[in-house]
């Protein structure tokens, strides 16, 4: 599908068809579009858990605010930001590209280096607003994606974050979940397919220089 025409297409959907999931295939591809998401310094500071069981998603309805497509949906995404980047994390990133791309690892110390000091001028609170605003890029490459392969989503940040993460087993001192994104085939009867986009016309959002 034409992209514009799969971004007219796309809505947040309230209420998914329960009788329909989305084929591994398609799934995959889709996540595909998630681990090639470009991130900050390439250091990727999430993993991204994928709840497919009814089980799960029905422990999950309580952690949020409007459930109706946690209910119904094929699957749930959940994308979890890491708090920080320790020197662990970033050495294993190293020798990874070290062993990727054939370089030797001393070459790359300069970059790593740079890094590490980068990294520790950081507050805790920088830190995170940093590793979740990676996580969005995730998220809008996963809603893209999604919309090509004409599968509906609804990205949702409304859960209480205390038991998403509780329920979620997130390691909390290390990591928090940052947003999710509801995926599966919108209900014929899910009235807000029909409603109008609501978006700044081009004048307002939009200015050349
Ligand atoms: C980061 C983010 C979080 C959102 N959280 C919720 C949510 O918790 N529940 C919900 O129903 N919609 C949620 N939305 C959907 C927005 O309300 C929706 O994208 C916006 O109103 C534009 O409508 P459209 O996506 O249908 O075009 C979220 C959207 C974004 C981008």
């Amino acid at each position: 599908m034409n992209y514009l025409d799969a971004l007219k297409k796309r809505y947040s959907v309230k209420k998914f068809d329960a009788e329909k999931s989305v084929s591994s295939e398609v799934l995959h591809h889709i996540l595909e579009a998630a681990q090639l998401s470009a991130s900050s310094l390439g250091l990727q500071p999430y993993n991204i858990l994928i709840i497919e069981t009814p089980e799960m998603k029905e422990k999950l309805i309580p952690a949020f605010y409007n459930p109706s497509q946690i209910s119904t949906c094929s699957h749930l995404i959940a994308i979890v930001s890491k708090k920080g980047i320790g020197a662990d994390y970033l050495g294993k990133y190293f020798s990874y590209i070290s062993e990727t791309r054939e370089i030797p690892l001393d070459e790359l110390n300069p970059f790593k280096n740079s890094i590490s000091k980068h990294m520790g001028s950081l507050s805790e609170e920088e830190m995170l607003n940093w590793s979740q605003k990676q996580s969005y890029i995730v998220l809008g490459n996963l809603m893209f994606a999604a919309a090509l392969e004409e599968v509906d989503t609804c990205p949702m940040e409304g859960f209480k974050q205390e038991l998403i993460d509780e329920i979620l087993a997130i390691n909390t001192e290390k990591e928090k979940v940052s947003v999710t994104l509801a995926i599966g085939y919108r209900s014929q009867d899910d009235e807000f397919q029909n409603l109008k986009k609501v978006r700044k016309p081009n004048d307002k959002l939009f200015k050349f220089i």
